[in-house]
């Protein structure tokens, strides 16, 4: 019966509808649309050809006549799930031809590989081009208006309004949080494993408490990644949503699945839920901002909302938002690839992983570190820089205008794309060993007053660097310390780590590795050197636990004496 009714619809409904004249329409507005799509290619490829300036860069072999250097990246990525930044590497070693300076050509776009220390400066420092279209499929988890895409003048205000979050004195308040978070990782995820000897998958558990603690000094809200349950739904929404990005990154070819409807309808789904919870939030702070004057949390977004305040300036929700989603995503991953391959080399190599200890005990004398610790804390400092050299979190994509050279060679209209692991690994810049986990090499200052500025540029570099660079560099200092202070790290994977892509940058096995309390590898505190008594007051006397033996899980996030 209901399928006689709904033949019947069908009828009346062609009836009413001219088919032929819908058909014609339609087949006119396609025309139209196709030839309006080609003349625009068209006269862009006019543009940019007329345009076009200095020799053609250099390409790899093979080239495919349609498909351009893709098969080979596809081949090369593929076998190995390899890292496209490990294959760069491959390509110069066995092409030497091709310099620290060549093209991809992928399709509709020339993705120009800029290697060249002093081409990076260019590009980076003395012109500083804007950033690359290719962002765009980062919107759904950073925002439309975020400010790692924003071109002048928009860019300007926003870092303005958010440097004060960014600030060391800021950041100084925020150490505690640290060590409080890092303690919650200890006494609920790794001291468990320490206890049956389980392996534990550090780089899972780091990125749980980076995300936790972005979240507190962001927001003074906590996600709650470590709690017993799990992480909640929310993060397991905003993990989905980088991860299908990186997916499509990885098989643009791939890329129009994502608007089938139910592809598209579960995209926007886990978008709409992440959106939703920190728009909340933001709106419910921003109405409490105005009730109370300015006197609300003192986080990065109260530090935003007050200075917006103070300079007459204004943010809108969609600005605000999206700069808090930014600091969400590239505040946590990077931070905790960064920790992880840090254990993952001085798990590796004992005499360094001696050094660590011991700095850690005569600095911290067994308590949690503060800010001024951290500063004494050289070593790991060092062991940290390197990390960030061997295992870079994250590259940069610029666009210059047509009619741009870069060292005689036309860039006008390409992308070009800094992958900061082959220029970190260059012996060029970096002698022989620069493969090797030496965190030595920073204390030799002739070494590194003979760097070139952009051989090393884990936070990139000029007017457009990392803002959130102190707060990493803070943030994986505190964490390193207390993981070592209690416990040191054996690493199991049957195979060396190596990088993999997720938009960012992470350790491909996730650094599996067995916890062991020093004590039972003969590693335990040496009795201190210094008394703890001779430590300054005031410093001592920031931190709560400062008179506690050892530092105990009493020290939460969300004991009230804390920032
Ligand atoms: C080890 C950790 C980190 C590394 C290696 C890193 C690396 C980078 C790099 C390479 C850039 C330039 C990106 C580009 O040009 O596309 C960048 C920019 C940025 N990073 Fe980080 N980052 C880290 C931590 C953080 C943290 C903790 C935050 C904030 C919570 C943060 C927020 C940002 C923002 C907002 C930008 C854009 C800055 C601008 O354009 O003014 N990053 N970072």
């Amino acid at each position: 019966c209901s399928l006689r009714s709904v033949l019947k619809l069908r009828l009346y409904v062609a009836d009413m509808v001219e088919w032929d004249g819908v058909r014609k329409y339609a087949v006119h507005a396609t025309l139209a649309l196709g030839a309006a799509f080609v003349t625009s290619k068209i006269v862009n490829y006019a543009n940019i050809r007329l345009r076009a300036r200095g020799k053609p860069l250099p390409v790899p072999n093979p080239l495919h006549w349609l498909y351009g250097s893709i098969p080979l990246l596809a081949e090369r990525v593929g076998k190995n799930e390899e890292h496209i930044d490990q294959v760069l590497v491959d390509l110069m070693r066995e092409d030497k031809s091709l310099g620290k300076l060549f093209v991809l050509k992928l399709v509709a776009i020339d993705m120009v590989i800029v290697c060249d220390a002093e081409a990076c400066k260019e590009v980076l420092m003395t012109h500083n081009y804007a950033k690359s279209f290719t962002y765009d499929t980062l919107h759904p988890f950073i925002g439309s208006k975020s400010i790692l895409v924003a071109d002048e003048p928009t860019w300007a205000r926003q870092r303005k309004a958010f440097n004060p979050g960014f600030s060391f004195g800021f950041l100084r308040s925020q150490v505690p949080v640290f060590a409080a978070k890092t303690l919650e990782l200890l006494d609920t995820k790794l001291a468990p494993r320490a206890a049956d000897g389980g392996v534990v998958l550090l780089h899972n558990e780091a990125t749980l408490l980076t995300l936790d603690i972005i979240c507190r000094i962001a927001l003074s809200e906590d996600f709650g990644c470590l709690a017993p349950g799990g992480p909640p739904a929310l993060y397991t929404a905003f993990a989905d949503l980088i991860t299908t990005t990186a997916e499509y990154a990885r098989a643009p070819h791939l890329m129009w699945t994502r608007y089938l409807p139910w592809n598209w309808l579960r995209w926007r789904g886990l978008q709409a839920r992440f959106d939703s919870h920190v728009t909340a939030i933001i709106r419910r702070r921003l109405a409490d901002s105005k009730a109370s004057q300015g006197s609300g949390p003192k986080d990065i977004l109260g530090l935003a909302i007050d200075t917006c305040r103070a300079e007459g300036d204004r943010l809108d929700l969609l600005e605000l938002t999206s700069q808090l989603k930014t600091f969400l995503f590239a505040g946590h991953d990077t931070t905790a690839t960064t920790i992880s391959f840090a254990v993952y080399e001085i798990a590796r190599n004992p005499a360094i992983e001696a050094k660590v200890l011991e700095e850690v005990d005569r600095v911290l004398g067994g308590r949690a570190p503060n800010a001024d610790d951290l500063a004494a804390l050289k070593y790991l400092n060092c062991c940290v820089k390197e990390s960030l050299r061997l295992w870079p979190p994250a590259g940069t994509a610029r666009i210059a205008p047509p009619g741009t050279t870069l060292q005689g060679y036309d860039i006008g209209r390409k992308v070009m794309y800094i992958p900061h692991f082959p220029i970190h690994r260059d012996p060029d810049y970096w002698g022989p060993d620069a493969c090797v986990y030496r965190p030595e090499r920073w204390q030799d200052e002739n070494y590194v007053a003979a760097l070139h500025p952009c051989a090393y540029q884990p936070f990139s570099k000029g007017s457009r660097d990392c803002i959130g660079q102190t707060l990493a560099l803070m943030e994986a200092k505190t964490v390193l310390a207390l993981l070592y202070q209690r416990y040191v790290y054996r690493y199991v994977g049957t195979s060396p780590e190596a990088q993999a892509y997720h938009i960012t940058s992470y350790p491909k096995h996730h650094v599996p590795v067995t916890v062991h309390a020093r004590e039972a590898l003969g590693l335990a505190p040496k009795p201190a050197a210094t008394p703890a008594s001779s430590i300054p007051a005031a410093t001592t006397a920031a931190t709560p636990a400062a008179s506690s033996p050892r530092p105990t899980s009493a020290l939460r996030a969300d004991a009230p004496s804390w920032p």
